[in-house]
């Protein structure tokens, strides 16, 4: 992989100088959805699959960009005095965004560079493949411009600030954090509330994390997003005239019964009683699985899902038919919709022996109930963002 991705760069841009390699996982999330802009803890883990990166520094203030993935775009140039959004500009936006964020915050990028990238997450999957080039970018930079005082985490907050503030998608910090802070055979127990965070070993001993891609095209995901988040900030608010809270993750699911009513648009009382007991749920399935009690840790996945379809409506029929197709069958542990929603994929813990039988079954059932296939991946957990050579 390395030696062709590093010969194509040749190919486009030029022998000679110090061309470097790199890799940015994407990620999966176990569970706690939609909690971590709500002060929520969250549980995801990176994979071994994600966008490879090769770059060298430039003399003059040129970005020349180019993605495997895109190549009939073919090599994009802008330069340090073009960091603009543009529709047009498809996924350069998001390298662009974070050259612009080092600019912004205090690390100066001096001279420009040139990039070729190359991903193996499915496009559009929802395993995060924008946060992975967002953190991507950010370990070129870090490395190339010599930004030695730069940690994992802050580069985690530099590809949120630049996905919400150049791309203007208000994310939380769940999948940069995954993606920064990866950990192989780990998933990570954060507390968004505060960053704190701990790596929790994920023992697969005969089960696998199988990743279903509903193949939905996904359009109105971005302002659909924004739109539950301005609901939970609403709830919050009208709890606050009742009650001294900072964040709906500080409320347990009693103290959120209490004073519910206070919150005026039945709405916005759905969002916030998910944000509440998904977060509730996160902090029992780290527990159960510390305790080794899988089957809680995938009754709470599968209760998570019913609370995101009922109360928090980001599922849709796809990634129902996946889920309800998934706790159909034998060997599952577990079954849910993960990321943003509205599409993207399901995240399944299923018996090893079972996979293959598992795959065909919820892969005949969904392309009967919705017309097209979906995808299905077996995935691993893999090390967080960094360069390789
Ligand atoms: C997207 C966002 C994350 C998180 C999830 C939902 O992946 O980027 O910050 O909010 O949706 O849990």
């Amino acid at each position: 992989m390395q030696q062709q991705l590093v010969e194509k760069f040749q190919e486009l841009f030029g022998n000679g100088g110090d061309i470097r390699f790199y890799f940015s996982p994407g990620r999966v999330n176990l569970i706690g959805e939609h909690t971590d802009y709500n002060g929520g803890h969250v549980f995801p883990c990176a994979l071994t699959i994600g966008t490879y990166g090769v770059a060298r520094k430039r003399e003059d203030r040129k970005i020349r960009l180019y993605s495997e993935n895109f190549s009939k775009m073919g090599v994009i140039e802008t330069s340090l005095d073009d960091l603009v959004y543009r529709d047009s500009a498809g996924w350069t936006n998001y390298p662009k965004g974070i050259v612009w964020t080092f600019q912004k915050k205090g690390y100066p990028v001096e001279t420009g560079f040139d990039m070729l990238m190359y991903g193996n997450i499915p496009n559009g999957s929802g395993l995060s493949s924008s946060a992975s080039v967002e953190l991507l970018m950010g370990i070129i930079l870090k490395d190339l411009f010599g930004y030695e005082e730069l940690s994992m985490i802050n580069l985690a907050l530099i590809g949120q600030y630049g996905e919400n503030n150049f791309n203007g998608m208000n994310c939380g910090i769940m999948d940069q954090f995954a993606i920064a802070m990866g950990k192989k055979e780990h998933a990570i127990f954060l507390d968004t509330q505060n960053l704190q965070y701990e790596y929790a070993p994920i023992h697969m001993n005969g089960y696998k994390i199988v990743i279903a891609a509903s193949n939905k095209k996904r359009r109105l995901t971005d302002s659909k997003y924004n739109e539950r988040r301005a609901e939970c900030e609403e709830a919050l608010k009208d709890i606050q005239g009742v009650k001294n809270v900072q964040a709906l993750g500080e409320l347990t699911e009693e103290e959120f019964e209490q004073v519910k009513d206070a919150i005026k648009n039945p709405v916005c009382q759905k969002r916030a009683k998910h944000a509440v007991y998904e977060n509730q749920r996160t902090i029992k399935a780290v527990k159960a699985l510390k305790n080794n009690d899988l089957e809680t840790f995938g009754k709470l996945m599968n209760e998570s899902h019913v609370s995101l379809r009922d109360d928090y409506e980001v599922t849709g029929k796809e990634l129902d038919t996946l889920v309800e197709a998934a706790w159909k069958q034998g060997g599952v542990i577990g079954s849910r919709m993960t990321g943003a929603g509205f599409g993207g994929c399901t995240v399944s813990i299923v018996k090893e022996d079972a996979v293959d039988v598992f795959i065909k079954n919820v892969g005949e059932i969904y392309k009967k109930e919705i017309g097209y296939g979906a995808d299905f991946y077996v995935v691993e957990i893999g090390d967080g963002t960094r360069r390789i050579a």
